[in-house]
């Protein structure tokens, strides 16, 4: 485990002195939060412990089903079939089932852009704006079962965009818009999407996102792409795409063309299988090449409708707020599909928390009356830095319940997060999942569970996790270990898209039948969980997962490398910050040029998420006997660690070279 702690990007925080004797620190339910709590009765923990079908299954009761189920849970490890014979559709469960009560005028997305101009779309609104985007699916000739691609802005069409392809059973696949032309187009031809929707642009920090030229150049080498849709956000005056005869179509166009044929166009939601593919999402691994894990249908809605409601506590006159992009799993499961199944106000903002001011956030809260703000802790630090002047500009008198996802939450960020954000009033929730796990998986509920700042503190109700050593014993309490889930649950991953070796190899071969989650933990004496993060060579950048592996093929992949090694090093802000040590190729001379050049060849090849915080150059990288690659001793260094045993090194000499050179760049 030693490892483990090394590459956590808090796990130094969570074990020092001080963080220990801050367990001590808890902070039990407020009373008056606590009386009126949508879950009170503690007894759910044992009751979902003695029977978790039954559970699952009272559960699966908050849908609405075509056809109810025979089976809750078929399990041949790994392979997971839930609410077998079910029939469901999950764009019908998060709008049309809302349409026909008193939600029909209730505003289901108040979106704002980042100029400033504003939506709201009622549950009808957004009941007669899927259908018509559906209808204009159809006509681009999406069937049941095409993949459709997603590389977006944050704007209501994306949100509408997944609910019609839901609509007609088409998975979707969205790409984070930050990726770059080389990932977008590698997740396309992984997932052999037919039809990608982008815009003409998305607004970030005054700036216009070019999108559609980034789709373009993906799309290029994308055989499988019939058409390419999209959405005129930002509009010709600002930024002029090339539209291509034949391939490309403007959504307000195909709508149009929709409307002349029928003025109010409904595409009736398919009856879908339980297990009907619903998504793929993309995310980083310890290989280069990332993993599309498949969502189905029925479970995942039961999972993250339960979860959305149980923890967020939702109440009908809610204003709800997730601040991440849909473009990752939690705003899969936390804007768009677990909150909309639950009839929830769902606030969206397209851009930048620093525009026009560092205040943006806290005047979106001001001006929508936000009750429930779901953030993550390096938004939080990057807050912290700013100062309380922006969050004291502000009303945040709504607010009562604070959300964190992504990453471990140093106890610091947790306190100033209670304080100056909830006015000291709101519960925490502290919420530890995955993109594997599509649901919420150790989190406190807020009206029965005392929280500690910096822990997750207890599993769900239903959810059996565990902390194992090598040998798959459970460790004692206060000890680090693999965290793995022990029951299958209902929103998992049921394997990885196009390669289900890889999904059992990745996931369920260490420990025979049982998920492990790549995370180190640890649990204390009462039982809480504490995250110490990955202990595989991922790295967790503003709580945005990137693969090591990722990056060194990107750096490799430039002209003047030879070699590289990327590590995740701890960093105030970000959590973890790429730091790559490149061995260049002979002749070539280590400069501020190439270090300039590797920057941009990586933010190419993946995206500016990926851009290397620094990098170091060296004749050669600290390797094992075997020739593997020491990525703890480059940690190590990095995080400027007392070197463990070096002796397995082939050539100890080396490490002495870069920690010489590390110690006196960083000066
Ligand atoms: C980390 C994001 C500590 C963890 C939903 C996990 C966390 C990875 C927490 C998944 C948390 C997420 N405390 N660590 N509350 N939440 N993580 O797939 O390392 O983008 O494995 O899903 O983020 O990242 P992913």
């Amino acid at each position: 485990m030693s490892d483990s702690q090394g590459s956590a990007g808090s796990a130094g925080t969570a074990t020092t002195i001080d963080a220990l004797l801050q367990e001590s620190r808890r902070f039990p339910p407020p009373p008056a939060f606590a009386a009126a709590a949508n879950v009170r009765d503690p007894s759910i923990y044992q009751r979902a412990h003695d029977d978790p079908e039954g559970f699952w299954a009272e559960a699966a009761n908050r849908l609405d089903w075509y056809q109810r189920w025979d089976k809750v849970l078929e399990w041949n490890a790994p392979w997971a079939k839930w609410f077998v014979g079910g029939q469901l559709n999950a764009s019908y469960n998060c709008v049309d089932r809302h349409v026909a009560t008193w939600r029909r005028n209730k505003a289901a997305i108040i979106w704002e852009g980042e100029p400033g101009d504003t939506r709201t779309l009622t549950y009808r609104d957004l009941w007669r704006e899927v259908n018509r985007f559906a209808a204009v699916l159809q006509d681009l000739g999406v069937r049941k079962g095409d993949v459709v691609a997603f590389y977006m802005p944050m704007i209501p069409e994306l949100a509408i965009g997944l609910l019609a392809c839901a609509r007609i059973g088409a998975p979707h696949t969205v790409i984070f818009g930050g990726f770059s032309a080389e990932a977008l187009r590698d997740r396309i031809n992984d997932s052999k999407s037919k039809l990608c929707v982008t815009a003409d642009g998305g607004w970030r920090r005054g700036s216009v996102v070019p999108l559609k030229d980034t789709t373009d150049a993906a799309v290029a080498e994308c055989p499988t792409i019939e058409h390419v849709l999209v959405v005129q956000r930002v509009g010709p005056d600002v930024r002029q795409v090339n539209m291509q005869a034949g391939r490309d179509v403007w959504l307000h166009e195909g709508v149009e063309q929709v409307l002349r044929r029928t003025p109010h166009p409904i595409v009736a939601p398919e009856h879908l299988d339980s297990e009907h593919p619903l998504y793929i999402m993309y995310t980083s691994g310890t290989t280069g090449k990332p993993k599309g894990q498949l969502h189905t249908t029925g479970g995942y809605l039961v999972g993250t409708s339960l979860t959305h409601d149980w923890i967020f506590d939702l109440k009908d006159d809610d204003v709800y707020w997730c601040t991440a992009d849909i473009g990752w799993v939690t705003g899969h499961s936390y804007i768009v599909y677990g909150p909309l199944a639950n009839g929830a106000s769902v606030v969206m903002y397209e851009g930048a928390p620093d525009f026009p001011d560092k205040d943006r956030f806290w005047a979106l809260i001001e001006k929508y009356g936000v009750t429930i703000l779901y953030t993550a802790p390096t938004s939080i630090r990057t807050f912290m830095r700013w100062g309380t002047e922006y969050p004291e500009r502000h009303d945040l008198s709504t607010l009562r319940l604070l959300g964190t996802v992504g990453e471990p939450i140093n106890p610091e960020a947790w306190m100033w997060y209670q304080q100056y954000i909830g006015g000291g009033r709101c519960p925490i929730v502290d919420t530890w999942w995955q993109t594997e796990t599509g649901m919420i998986m150790i989190t406190p509920l807020p009206g029965i569970v005392a929280t500690k700042p910096g822990s997750a503190t207890r599993p769900f109700p239903g959810i059996e996790p565990d902390i194992l050593d090598e040998q798959g014993n459970s460790v004692p309490a206060n000890t680090g270990g693999n965290l793995v889930i022990k029951r299958p649950w209902p929103a998992m991953s049921r394997t990885i898209f196009g390669d289900p070796d890889r999904y059992v190899q990745t996931y369920w071969a260490k420990y025979p039948g049982l998920y492990l989650t790549g995370d180190g933990a640890r649990r204390d004496d009462d039982g809480y969980y504490w995250l110490l993060g990955r202990v595989d060579d991922v790295v967790n950048v503003s709580g945005h997962r990137l693969g090591t592996m990722e990056v060194e093929s990107a750096l490799v992949s430039h002209p003047a490398v030879a070699e590289a090694a990327v590590i995740g090093a701890s960093d105030p802000i970000t959590g973890q910050a790429i730091v790559a040590f490149v061995t260049p190729r002979g002749g070539q001379q280590p400069n501020d040029a190439l270090t300039a050049d590797l920057k941009e060849h990586v933010v190419r090849s993946i995206g500016a998420l990926a851009r290397p915080k620094r990098i170091y150059y060296t004749a050669e990288l600290p390797k094992t006997r075997s020739a593997k690659i020491m990525r703890r001793l480059l940690r190590d260094i990095a995080e400027g660690r007392v070197l463990g045993d070096t002796t397995t090194l082939l050539d100890p000499t080396i490490v002495a070279q870069i920690k010489e050179q590390y110690a006196s760049s960083e000066g």
